[in-house]
């Protein structure tokens, strides 16, 4: 890629696309953003150009794509709040399919070689293994998993037929911010769980809840694999060289293999903040599966990524600063 031609950057505005194009930034590559601000913020881009507009508007992407010589896109924009995408299917299969179905075509179209997607570990539904591997059963139990499942497989097919290279990534359970503070998740109404614990820790929310103390788990809650969101936007950078070099197509888990419960991760807030949270147990969520962990085996091997902040302290602490700090 020359110095000339641009990365394209979609919903970069967002919590993880933010920090890539920040990483991006600093790295001193040439980024467009291209974020509709539905839910991401103008003040989170850091680097490059920020165009506002849709992922599904044909005409603007194909000019974009054009002017910039794009020869690699990261596609982040997404609805990803799986409880309304239960209540309003069709506003998940419109944005994360049908715009993921445009960008490609435009893509295919302009030349571009390079295409990261971020998809989720949605797509593996209830899990029967401990940990998930890439080869795991994909049986996704909600509308915003099988939107990303459906991109997937465009972006597969695609790759098959054309020179188009991928680097699917399925994102386990993010969290965390930058290590300045000045971009992380401000998400309204957000439903994540270090992110509601964090809210009630400095005083944005009174309590939190336990959804469900009755699954057939250690402590009887829910177990996620959390992972700090500058490892994953570093997992991005790793994807980009991989494929710049001439990495077959690949499809990577996003985690670290392994997982806390709600009441660890729930303790480990308290113990960093320092203070006692306001704890209600409830009833399970309707569509949380006991345990989703990742086998994360791939991702080190075919990408080489190390992750430097695995430690549930080291994300806790980096989600309450932000907290604390925030802006917007
Ligand atoms: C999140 C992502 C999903 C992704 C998945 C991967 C969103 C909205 N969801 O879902 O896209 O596929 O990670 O694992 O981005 N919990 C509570 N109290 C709360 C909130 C949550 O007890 O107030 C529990 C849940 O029941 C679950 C765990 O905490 O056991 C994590 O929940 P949450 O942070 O909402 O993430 P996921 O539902 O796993």
């Amino acid at each position: 890629m020359t110095s000339d031609q641009a990365i394209l950057v979609t919903g970069g505005a967002g919590y993880i696309g933010s920090h890539v194009v920040r990483q991006l930034g600093e790295l001193g590559r040439p980024v467009v953003v291209l974020d509709n601000l539905s839910t991401g913020f103008k003040e989170a881009v850091l680097a490059g150009e920020h165009v506002v507009g849709d992922t599904g508007d044909r005409a603007l992407v194909e000019a974009l794509l054009k002017k910039n010589r794009v020869r690699a896109v990261m596609h982040f924009a997404a609805h990803t709040v799986v409880p309304e995408s239960v209540a309003n299917p069709l506003k998940y299969y419109s944005n994360n399919t049908c715009n993921t179905r445009t960008l490609l075509e435009c893509c295919s179209a302009a030349g571009v070689q390079h295409f990261i997607f971020s998809s989720t570990a949605a797509v593996y539904g209830v899990p029967t293994e401990k940990r998930v591997n890439e080869e795991s059963e994909t049986r996704p139990i909600n509308p915003y998993g099988s939107s990303k499942l459906m991109s997937e497989q465009m972006l597969r097919d695609l790759a098959h037929i054309s020179p188009l290279r991928y680097v699917t990534l399925r994102y386990f359970n993010v969290a965390g911010s930058d290590p300045m503070c000045r971009i992380g998740q401000s998400t309204p109404n957000a439903t994540l769980l270090i992110k509601v614990a964090c809210e009630a820790a400095v005083g944005r929310r009174q309590t939190v809840s336990i959804f469900g103390t009755d699954y057939p788990t250690p402590d009887g809650t829910g177990v996620r694999d959390y992972i700090h969101v500058e490892d994953l936007a570093g997992a991005h950078i790793k994807a980009l060289d991989y494929l710049e070099a001439g990495g077959d197509s690949t499809l990577l888990n996003c985690g670290y293999g392994h997982g806390y419960s709600v009441r660890e991760v729930l303790e480990t807030v308290e113990r960093v903040h320092g203070h006692p949270l306001t704890i209600r147990e409830q009833p399970r969520r309707a569509g949380d599966p006991p345990t989703l962990v990742a086998a994360a085996e791939r991702i080190k091997n075919v990408l080489g990524w190390i992750p430097k902040h695995d430690d549930l302290d080291a994300i806790v602490r980096s989600s309450l600063a932000w907290e604390t700090k925030r802006r917007y």
